[in-house]
């Protein structure tokens, strides 16, 4: 069975991806945001899916997250590595280091978020209130955690994701109330996505990657969108090497 790989910022596509095919899928609810593209990754069938569009065009605010969910539901992906470029909010979440979140607070509004809607329900339990306690997936966040360890990169096993509507970056007040309420990452696209998985059946975990200090931290300085990219490129290397060593 295929793990589900949706790449963010800084990973449109997955190099080194064998690709069998490419498939153009369509949902209830859309077209997803790329073409699935199904491969094997150093051994492992991967199914690879570009959040933003293979050309990076779509904003966190208009990915079609239920299209992108459903189309690798359909595509009988069972477990699902999503990778995101968040921005770090506490001290241990330094640009260049890597995190399995545990926890999300959500700031996003107007997304659609739910597959519980009239008309579109079919195929799935009529279970409305999904149990959000533990938004990741314990096994699918172990995985990772394990294949870390056998790749030798740095990862911090938990933290709080906050998820907000973007497409602008936060205020300086508006990070430090995430702080104190308790975020230690924040990023654009976490949620919806994360429950509509979970709605879906999907065992679901981030892999977040830190390319910058959130709005107001580390040196004051405006945000740099060529520190960001550094940054990520560095990081979503050892993001490839985490996947290349999954059990
Ligand atoms: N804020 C929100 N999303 C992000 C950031 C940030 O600072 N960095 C990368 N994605």
């Amino acid at each position: 069975m295929s793990v589900g790989i949706i790449g963010g910022t800084g990973l449109t596509a997955l190099d080194g991806l064998e690709i069998n095919h490419r498939e153009e899928v369509d949902t209830p609810f859309g077209e997803p945001s790329a073409p699935l593209i199904h491969g094997t990754f150093r051994g492992h069938d991967v199914t690879f899916l570009a959040r933003h569009g293979h050309d990076h065009t779509i904003p966190p605010h208009q990915v079609n997250y239920r299209a992108n969910i459903w189309a690798l539901r359909q595509a009988g992906v069972e477990r699902v590595i999503a990778v995101a470029a968040v921005g770090g909010v506490t001290d241990a979440y330094a640009p260049r280091r890597l995190a399995i979140p545990d926890q999300i607070i959500d700031y996003t509004h107007g997304r659609a978020s739910t597959f519980y809607e009239q008309g579109y329900e079919q195929g799935l339990d009529h279970v409305t209130h999904i149990d959000f306690t533990y938004p990741y997936d314990a096994e699918v966040r172990s995985w990772l955690l394990q294949a870390a360890h056998e790749a030798q990169v740095a990862v911090i096993d938990g933290g709080t994701y906050g998820a907000t509507q973007g497409p602008r970056l936060e205020t300086a007040a508006e990070i430090r109330r995430m702080a104190q309420e308790g975020c230690d990452l924040v990023g654009m696209t976490g949620m919806p996505e994360a429950a509509l998985a979970r709605e879906a059946g999907l065992r679901y975990a981030h892999c977040a990657v830190v390319a910058n200090w959130a709005a107001g931290l580390g040196s004051g300085e405006e945000l740099s969108m060529d520190e960001i990219r550094d940054h990520l490129t560095y990081g979503m290397e050892a993001v490839r090497s985490i996947i290349a060593r999954l059990p």
